[in-house]
């Protein structure tokens, strides 16, 4: 497999996400509040384990990671998911002042979702590199 700058960018991320999660994860077990489960389980699987999906798919066909709309697509992605897991946290932890927030980076990362969809499958027959 060779190289996709677009691939490293998403692996970034995505072990910060992880690192978080997993420090959040501690937390929970060490104090037996689980009240964040929620935000540390998306935190791990919107995060880490897609966006790694991400990279490792952009390294088998680069095109799905190319161009204007795969640049939208990060950028949906990476504020929509963030915005989602601050508010969802605040609403758990009784704060529901963010809720609209809460709505709208769902919304958000969703959309990013559907628009990784459109690129695989419009492009996953584009270029193989393995
Ligand atoms: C050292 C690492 C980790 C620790 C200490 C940890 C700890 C925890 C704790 C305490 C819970 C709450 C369990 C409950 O209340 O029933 C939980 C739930 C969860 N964790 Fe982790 N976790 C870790 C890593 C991970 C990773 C790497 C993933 C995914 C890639 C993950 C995915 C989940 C999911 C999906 C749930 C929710 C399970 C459910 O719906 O019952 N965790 N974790
Ligand atoms: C924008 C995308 C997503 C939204 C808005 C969303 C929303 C939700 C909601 C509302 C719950 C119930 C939480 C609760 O009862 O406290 C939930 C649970 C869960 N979701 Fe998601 N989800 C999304 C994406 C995903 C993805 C991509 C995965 C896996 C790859 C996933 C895995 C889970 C798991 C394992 C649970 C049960 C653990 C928990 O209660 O936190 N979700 N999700």
């Amino acid at each position: 497999m060779t190289d996709n700058p677009h691939s490293r960018t998403w692996f970034r991320v995505a072990v910060v996400y992880f690192a978080i999660a997993v420090t959040l994860g501690i937390v929970m077990g060490g104090s037996g509040d689980h009240s964040l489960m929620a935000v540390h389980a998306h935190l791990n699987l919107l995060g880490w384990v897609s966006m790694s999906l991400f990279g490792l798919i952009g390294l088998a066909y680069p095109a799905i990671t190319e161009g204007r709309l795969a640049r939208c697509q990060f950028w949906l992605y990476n504020i929509g998911l963030p915005a989602m897991l601050i508010a969802l946290a605040a609403q758990l932890k009784g704060v529901p002042r963010l809720d609209p927030v809460l709505g709208i980076g769902s919304l958000v990362t969703g959309i990013g979702v559907a628009l990784f969809a459109w690129l695989v499958i419009t492009r996953v027959a584009t270029r193989v590199r393995l």
